[in-house]
């Protein structure tokens, strides 16, 4: 089977979860087998090293930012095969040191993204990962942060996009998903 179909294929769906009317969609079930998980890492590591916007030009990426909390299980292993460093964007609260702040909207309310301060320096090229990207609230606030901070992101990584919400409209850097749903 193809990568993107043996993916594909081991997303769960779980109708009115965490609360009615929203599907979730589970990525888990990838993780329990390693051929799988393999292949989606390799695949995601494949798409950068081969077509990642600003890679053309021989650029390296020189770090993965993973979003809490999925975020933490694809972007070390990612920037360990690249050879670049990985850095967290955490829930207020959680990092030690000095922090940065981004809020963004949730379907109720607000939170707070935090990114530590010295963790990007300027000039350095950035790829954000999630597992998922949905409205595209907490993207576009970890893109803040590392701008702030003077990275350049050079793209966002997805493996599931939510198309109906159109969240790659808000972000100012290219949209990589492997699945897509409408
Ligand atoms: N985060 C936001 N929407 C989601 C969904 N439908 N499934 C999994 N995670 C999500």
């Amino acid at each position: 089977m193809a990568d993107v179909d043996l993916i594909k294929s081991r997303l769960t769906a779980h109708p009115d979860f965490p609360k009615k009317g929203i599907v979730f969609l589970d990525i888990f079930p990838i993780l329990r087998d390693p051929q799988v998980f393999e292949a989606l890492i390799s695949h995601v590591v494949h798409h950068i090293t081969s077509h990642s916007v600003g890679l053309a030009s021989n650029n390296k990426i020189d770090v993965i930012v993973g979003l809490d909390a999925r975020g933490f299980l694809l972007g070390p292993i990612v920037a360990l095969r690249l050879g670049a460093a990985f850095v967290p964007v955490r829930k207020k609260g959680k990092l030690p040191g000095q922090c940065i702040q981004a809020s963004y909207e949730k379907e109720y309310g607000t939170d707070v993204f935090e990114m530590q301060a010295d963790a990007i320096q300027s000039g350095q090229n950035v790829v954000v990962i999630d597992d998922l990207i949905a409205t595209g609230g907490s993207a576009k606030a970890a893109g803040e942060l590392v701008k702030n901070l003077g990275g350049n992101v050079l793209e966002y990584i997805f493996i599931i996009e939510l198309l109906f919400l159109k969240a790659s409209s808000k972000l100012d850097a290219p949209v990589y998903s492997i699945v897509q749903t409408d």
